[in-house]
């Protein structure tokens, strides 16, 4: 058995539309396991993101700030090929309740089956951020409600940017 240490290299994959507090708690745990951190924005024309891959792209950066242990990209297609092609050897998905368990489980087991090589790893969002969803995020501000404390303040901005200049469209 090769005892040489491992450089471990994770995968956080998501739409990141945008990103929440929740995401960054969960980059934070990441990075306490790993030695390299990819954030992964998946680019998907079926899901009609808010916002588009750049601006989520800048909004991450924003966000986790100039470390050199994160890095922030893009992909197309199959996470687990992304991921091989970008020698990472760890996918690392957040579960915040129960309810996530089984689609991730779904997704993870498939993920196996396509490339064995690559473990999955889930993580517990912390306690505080286990409600917080970026969908809910731009439904409460999307119909007036105050998103302060669930997204990053830059993020935060962004978003009243977006609903506020749509709003003022509309008059
Ligand atoms: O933040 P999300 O939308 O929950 O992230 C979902 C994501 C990006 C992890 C998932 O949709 C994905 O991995 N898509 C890439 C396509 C793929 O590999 N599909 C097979 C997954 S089993």
């Amino acid at each position: 058995m090769d005892s040489s240490p491992r450089r471990v290299v994770g995968i956080y994959p998501g739409s990141f539309d945008p990103i929440t507090n929740g995401h960054l708690d969960l980059i934070e745990r990441s990075l306490r396991l790993v030695d390299k951190l990819i954030l992964a924005i998946l680019v998907n024309a079926e899901k009609r993101p808010l916002f588009t891959v750049s601006e989520r792209m800048e909004m991450l950066r924003d966000v986790v700030g100039d470390r050199g242990r994160v890095e922030v990209c893009t992909f197309n297609g199959l996470l687990v090929d992304f991921a091989a092609q970008q020698g990472a050897n760890l996918i690392i998905r957040g579960i915040r309740a129960i309810s996530d368990y089984e689609f991730e489980l779904q997704m993870a087991l498939m993920n196996r089956r396509l490339r064995p090589e690559l473990e999955t790893v889930f993580l517990m969002a912390g306690e505080a951020y286990s409600f917080i969803s970026s969908r809910l995020v731009k439904e409460v501000i999307s119909l007036g409600g105050n998103i302060h404390g669930l997204v990053p303040p830059a993020v935060e901005s962004r978003l009243k940017e977006r609903f506020l200049t749509k709003e003022s469209a509309r008059i």
